[in-house]
């Protein structure tokens, strides 16, 4: 018996705050710039926002290294703007979730201060030192933006551990202490009033605590972090933990962020006594590099693989719980720049079809700011040209690795996570009218003919679609509720059905330029990215949405 939880029913938006809209001529995003566009989100009928990191922070990681998770950036905003949003949105029906990241806290946070100032501070034991080992590192593992995951304490023999950078400690989950201080802020969170979580690099939480070195497998001569700091073993003591003294109190609505799970895990995560309402599945997002998550390993695929790759989680997912479904985030290039390489290519028609293709799925749609008017990646010629700290280290390791720096920045231009956080583009002013000064980071280029107020009004637009799409789920619980069930097609031809109390609706996705034959199929058609839909046929990069009779 399908369960109706009602964050089953969300439309989710998110937004990096940092690059949405300039409220206070500073070129960096803020609060207050997100008030006044919540008639836009009214306008396009998400429900629910998930707002990316504005926490104190010193921003190395643009705010996924808090140094005070109860008070607000300044370049945000106050904690005062942030109650008027939750309100003003509460007003129009939308809900607030937050970003909570606790597997790391910043080197600025005053719990890290006392800790490297005293090793006898109860502090010391909120984050993960250990001393060197014949004088060096206490092992060979590398962290995810490239280095040891060791760094030095001054004038001590010891080093702390970063899973991220090192103005990125890990917390020390392993102490009941530490824990309690973490339950008590997410119960302060909800309280407030917001929604929920999506919960940053959760998996990440307990370390194989041997700290054995591992094979090296890069010319750095270190070994990637993840087959010891993530997903292991023991994780789902602290998941019980975690969910019982904050979430279970609450009616609320969380969304693990975890890379490299295993379907056979799912359980922990999102099973009947799992942690969390829903997960981002990335084994179906990261098809185009290497499984170490190097940028530089590139691999290559084909819509067939990609297709298996998006049934398997649809049905391991489908078995046991939730899942958050989404084409883009802040972390992952632009959608129509992953799936279709060559750009002669980008179209609406290519741009609905992915959308159709990934909203519909069943789990709760997550759209990335942007995506709904169809922004695409950049193009930059420079590394110093990028801001994010993962694309310096993957230069870096690009370089290491033997590749020219010519090479190495075109990995970059294909993966950089600052391919999303570029800003908004909401006209065609020379800051896309984001902001009327320089923005914190250089825009795409591409706000002439990519942005909100040429579309706003054009029923023939990407946003239009999006607008539909969300109504058209407003109003079909088999969109929501539907079992998922693939379809026989064409290998470049993606179609699945959702079922739900005697109704079908299937949709079929084309993801070439040519025609493509497909079943016949009779029914009212719901959503047609062409709105001439001929049966048996797709056209090129043609989306249908079937209700069958
Ligand atoms: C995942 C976040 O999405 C990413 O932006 C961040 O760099 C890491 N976790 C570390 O917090």
């Amino acid at each position: 018996m399908m369960e109706k939880q009602w964050w089953k029913r969300e439309i989710a938006y998110q937004i990096y705050p940092k690059s949405f809209k300039d409220s206070n001529h500073d070129g960096i995003g803020d609060i207050r710039g997100i008030i006044e566009k919540l008639d836009y989100l009214e306008d396009l009928g998400v429900t629910l926002l998930w707002l990316c990191p504005i926490y104190k922070s010193p921003m190395d990681d643009n705010g996924y290294d808090i140094s005070d998770y109860y008070d607000i950036n300044p370049e945000f905003g106050t904690m005062k703007d942030l109650d008027e949003l939750i309100e003003k949105a509460k007003a129009k029906g939308i809900k607030i979730i937050m970003d909570l990241v606790i597997n790391h806290s910043s080197d600025e946070h005053a719990w890290f201060k006392e800790a490297l100032k005293d090793s006898n501070s109860p502090y010391h034991n909120y984050y993960i030192f250990k001393p060197s080992v014949n004088g060096k590192e206490p092992n060979n593992w590398r962290s995810v933006f490239g280095g040891s995951v060791w760094q030095k304490v001054e004038g001590r023999d010891e080093y702390y551990f970063h899973s991220f950078s090192k103005k990125q400690p890990d917390l020390n989950w392993e102490n009941p202490k530490l824990r309690q201080e973490l339950y008590k802020m997410i119960n302060w969170w909800l309280e407030k009033g917001i929604a929920g979580f999506r919960v940053d690099a959760i998996n990440f939480i307990k370390k194989d605590q041997r700290y054995l070195d591992g094979p090296v497998d890069g010319q750095d001569g270190l070994s990637a972090c993840f087959a010891y700091a993530r997903n292991q073993p023991g994780i789902e003591v602290f998941f019980d933990e975690l969910k019982r003294e904050t979430f279970a109190e609450y009616d609320c609505m969380t969304v693990a962020e975890a890379v490299g799970v295993k379907y056979s895990d799912l359980g922990i995560f999102i099973g009947k006594q799992g942690c969390f309402s829903m997960m981002f599945d990335f084994n179906y997002c990261n098809f185009d590099i290497s499984e170490d998550e190097e940028w530089f390993r590139r691999q290559n695929w084909t819509i067939k693989q990609f297709k298996e790759l998006l049934f398997t989680s649809q049905r391991e997912v489908q078995k046991l719980g939730w899942i958050a479904s989404f084409l883009e985030n802040h972390d992952q290039p632009r959608a129509i720049n992953k799936f279709i390489l060559d750009k002669k290519d980008h179209s609406y028609y290519s741009q609905t079809m992915l959308a159709g293709m990934f909203f519909n799925l069943r789990g709760t749609p997550f759209i990335y700011q942007g995506e709904e008017i169809g922004m695409e990646n950049f193009e930059r010629t420079s590394i110093d040209e990028f801001d994010d700290i993962g694309s310096h280290g993957q230069y870096q390791r690009a370089l290491a690795e033997g590749f020219s720096k010519d090479e190495a920045m075109h990995f970059l231009n294909l993966r950089s996570r600052d391919n999303t956080r570029t800003p908004m583009q909401w006209d065609n002013s020379e800051y896309g009218g984001f902001s009327d000064q320089q923005p914190w980071i250089k825009m795409t280029g591409s706000q002439d003919t990519i942005n909100v107020a040429s579309q706003i009004h054009d029923p023939h637009s990407i946003y239009h679609f999006y607008k539909q799409m969300i109504s058209i789920r407003k109003q079909e619980d088999t969109l929501i509720y539907g079992d998922f069930k693939e379809l026989e097609t064409n290998d470049e031809v993606i179609g699945y059905k959702r079922l739900y109390q005697g109704e079908e609706i299937i949709c079929l996705c084309n993801f070439t330029n040519k025609i493509q034959d497909i079943p016949d199929i009779k029914g009212h058609i719901l959503l047609d990215n062409y709105n001439n839909y001929q049966d048996k046929t797709l056209k090129p990069y043609q989306f249908v949405m079937i209700k069958s009779l």
